[in-house]
């Protein structure tokens, strides 16, 4: 394990050059001329939640990185879930997912926010919201077709817009001293006569932001007015601070017929690696969807369904005190970075808070988070990963607080230590 400055510079760059190859595009004396990896794909290499894990693996750094808690998920579920498997539910179920699934997210979307989807036609059971987002950006794009997204976005949505041939259209989210904002005017300014779909996100991965009403009344206005289909991933629907509501698009004047709303088990109810999710949508809209869906992973394990229903039948049982610990943990990360000298930019929703570095430090956020196992134990994701232009997210570094509390601490406490110069615990 590293120790000194020269050491952890050494480890560190040794890091850098094993995250960094894109697959495809190292020629070696023994490559062939063409690239494996095709160029669509080749730009995006491995995830950047993957290569700060295993950081935190290879250094026994606290992971701040990637957003998963560290329990095991709430015991109503896993027993559902072991039951069903015991019970012999181990075949295909049916591709559109399990009835009970189906309705679950019906009930569950009416009770919520008074949204009404037929079960039988207007959702779709996909594997995870990353599957739902893939299908609906690959089912109802065309090539060359542009997809808005926020900017910064979910890492994921630029990769599968690149799948489709279609292409990345950034709407600029800004920090204003106070919160990030989605400027008045931004949508608008970048929608073109190619624009096909807005990829939107709220509660927003990696900012924390929760969109507030009138960003969402703006945001349907111009969806309106320009034709466009709404994709929102409401992965974290549920998980808001401070009295907040979370308010889904389709819910606004005119937009229920234009939007595919998404979710998923793996935030609600702390099952990340279950990856069971949803789409709720229209029939003319979910048909595209699932006309990808069928070909990707065709269905989702039946047990996990299962008890996937059985967490959304619980909701507020479960959420209530993860919402709870959620906030008080990012409290405790928020003071203990401040402590450390960051500038934090607060969450209002998710997994996740950002710091500016600029202010401490001159490195670039990549560089910065390669460092910081070495220099104090704690693994953080830098943001650059999440923009179209990576030098926009340059200064932002994304720590995520839905770890253990124990976790928190200690992190809190190795980062405090930064500000002595930083040593290996
Ligand atoms: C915004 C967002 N969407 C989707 C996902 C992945 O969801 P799932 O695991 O259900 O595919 C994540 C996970 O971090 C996320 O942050």
């Amino acid at each position: 394990m590293a120790s000194s400055g020269q050491a952890a510079k050494h480890t560190a760059g040794a890091a850098l050059g094993r995250l960094m190859p894109t697959p495809g595009q190292v020629a070696t004396a023994s490559a062939p001329a063409r690239p494996r990896t095709c160029s669509r794909l080749a730009p995006f290499g491995t995830t950047i939640f993957a290569q700060m894990t295993a950081l935190a693996l290879e250094t026994g750094s606290v992971n701040l990185g990637q957003g998963f808690p560290e329990g095991p998920g709430p015991e109503l579920l896993r027993q559902v879930a072991v039951a069903a498997i015991e019970e012999g539910d181990n075949q295909y179920p049916p591709g559109v997912g399990v009835r009970e699934l189906l309705e679950a997210v019906a009930l569950h979307q009416q009770a919520e926010y008074g949204l009404s989807y037929d079960p039988s036609h207007e959702v779709l059971v996909t594997a995870g919201a990353t599957e739902a987002v893939a299908s609906a950006v690959l089912g109802l794009c065309e090539p060359g077709d542009e997809v808005l997204m926020l900017d910064p976005s979910y890492d994921s949505y630029a990769a599968v817009v690149a799948m489709a041939g279609a292409v990345r259209a950034p709407v600029p989210l800004r920090y204003d001293g106070e919160r990030w904002v989605l400027p008045p005017g931004e949508l608008e300014a970048a929608v073109t006569d190619r624009s096909r779909l807005l990829l939107l996100n709220s509660p927003h991965n990696p900012t924390g932001k929760v969109l507030t009403e009138d960003e969402l009344k703006e945001v349907a206005d111009v969806c309106r007015r320009h034709d466009l289909i709404v994709v929102t991933d409401e992965v974290y629907e549920h998980l808001v601070f401070d009295g907040r509501r979370h308010v889904p698009v389709a819910t606004l004047d005119g937009m229920r017929e234009r939007t595919v709303t998404i979710s998923s088990a793996g935030k609600s109810f702390s099952v990340t690696g279950w990856k069971v999710g949803w789409a709720c949508a229209p029939p003319e809209l979910l048909a595209g969807v699932r006309a990808a869906k069928q070909f990707l992973t065709y269905v989702t394990p039946a047990p996990l369904q299962r008890a996937a229903a059985a967490g959304l039948r619980a909701t507020h049982q479960l959420v209530s005190p993860l919402v709870e610990e959620l906030a008080s943990n990012r409290d405790l990360l928020a003071e203990g970075l401040a402590g450390a000298g960051f500038p934090v930019r607060g969450a209002e929703g998710t997994y996740f808070l950002t710091v500016d570095i600029s202010e401490v430090t001159d490195e670039d956020a990549v560089g910065f988070c390669l460092q910081l196992p070495y220099r104090c134990g704690v693994v953080a994701v830098p943001c650059p990963a999440f923009y179209a232009d990576p030098e926009a997210g340059r200064h932002l570094v994304r720590f995520a607080f839905c770890k253990r509390r124990s976790s928190i601490e200690e992190a809190v406490e190795r980062l405090g230590r930064l500000r002595g110069g930083g040593s290996r615990p």
